[in-house]
């Protein structure tokens, strides 16, 4: 028997890995053997999960950002870009109209922008949950304070990426700022209630596959409701600009291996994914992946929140983005589910019908 073959079988028997077999898993390179990984991570999501592929439609209101962080390209000391703030009835606005396209869930991302307050934050959720959606929280680190007052006010979930478990690699990237402190935040979002979404960066400098096993150790660690794993996209107007993206196929090593370890996560097939390939996020949704992230910032400001280059769907309208889902979901034989999509860590696996 292979290796891996060695390795799948005692997954099968024990629903684990440890972190050498991890290693092991992400240093696949024959052709086989990946699909062979590929095509187990996609019969876990089948099993737990189902055919149902939740599309999450997400609104980047602010470019706006104090921090640093070596790979953003809206990272605060970025002079050439123009920056943007949407306004709350803007903000609004946007959401109505996502709902009414048949959207359940609604994903508000910004930069690290305190000129929208916890009150500020707080209303716009309500009325967003007012409009019959769940609202999912994409802002960065913040008080305790403003979490609580955002769940109050009806948040759902809140997604908070810790990028990488490596505490120095950690440090060297996001200068003034902790590993330590945001697994505090994340944390914090747990002990509130929150369904909380976590996740790393793959391919970045000074990261190698004993650092990529600790992330996928650290998203079980966290009991994650989800988990977003993207390729690193060198950004031009960043310290990072001359580093070696992380490749497509790591990145569905990752994810794949995150399926396994993780049964019940939600794993969307990221856009930045589907910015390195053009089959990127097919190739994510067949290892592992049940999630999509669809694009409904306004265009005037959507070629601004240009966190990596050449992001994926700058330039498409919502209706057409989401068309454009269906039809992949579609074509793979699975179904757009109709729920909100909430974290299912403690759900029963679905049942199959004979
Ligand atoms: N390449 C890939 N992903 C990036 N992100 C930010 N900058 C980059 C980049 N250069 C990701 C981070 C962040 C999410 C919003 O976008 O993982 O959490």
């Amino acid at each position: 028997m292979t290796n891996l073959t060695t390795i799948l079988k005692k997954y099968k028997e024990s629903g684990t890995f440890t972190r050498d077999e991890i290693i092991s898993l992400l240093g696949i390179e024959d052709e086989k053997e990946l699909m062979q990984l590929f095509t187990q991570a996609d019969q876990v999501r089948k099993e737990y999960l189902g055919d149902e592929v939740h599309l999450r439609g997400i609104i980047e209101f602010s470019n706006w950002c104090i921090r640093n962080c070596l790979y953003c390209g809206i990272n605060r000391c970025n002079q050439e870009l123009a920056r943007y703030r949407m306004s709350s009835d803007e903000i609004l606005a946007t959401a109505a109209e996502a709902i009414s396209m048949g959207f359940k869930t609604v994903v508000l991302q910004s930069g690290e922008d305190f000129y929208y307050t916890g009150e500020i934050v707080a209303d716009i959720v309500a009325g967003i949950k007012a409009m019959g959606a769940a609202v999912t929280l994409s802002l960065g680190e913040r008080p305790r304070a403003d979490y609580a007052q955002w769940k109050m006010a009806g948040a759902d979930r809140y997604l908070l990426k810790f990028e990488t478990s490596d505490p120095d690699l950690y440090a060297r990237l996001h200068p003034g700022s902790s590993l330590a402190h945001r697994l505090r935040c994340l944390e914090d979002l747990r002990e509130l209630g929150y369904q909380v979404g976590s996740g790393n960066m793959v391919g970045l400098p000074g990261q190698d596959l004993a650092s990529l096993a600790g992330d996928i150790l650290l998203m079980r660690s966290l009991s994650l409701d989800m988990a977003g794993i993207g390729p690193f996209i060198p950004h031009p107007a960043t310290p990072l600009l001359q580093a070696e993206p992380g490749t497509v196929k790591l990145t569905l090593k990752v994810l794949a291996a995150t399926r396994l370890l993780l049964p019940r996560t939600h794993l969307p097939s990221t856009t930045a994914l589907g910015s390195v390939d053009s089959d990127g996020r097919r190739s994510g949704l067949l290892a592992g992946a049940n999630v999509l992230m669809v694009n409904l910032t306004p265009l005037r400001y959507r070629n601004l929140y240009e966190i990596y280059p050449a992001k994926a769907e700058v330039k498409d309208d919502p209706g057409r983005l989401k068309i454009e889902a269906e039809s992949m979901v579609k074509q793979l034989g699975r179904r757009i589910s109709t729920g909100y999509g909430h974290g299912n860590l403690y759900k029963p696996k679905p049942q199959i019908n004979a």
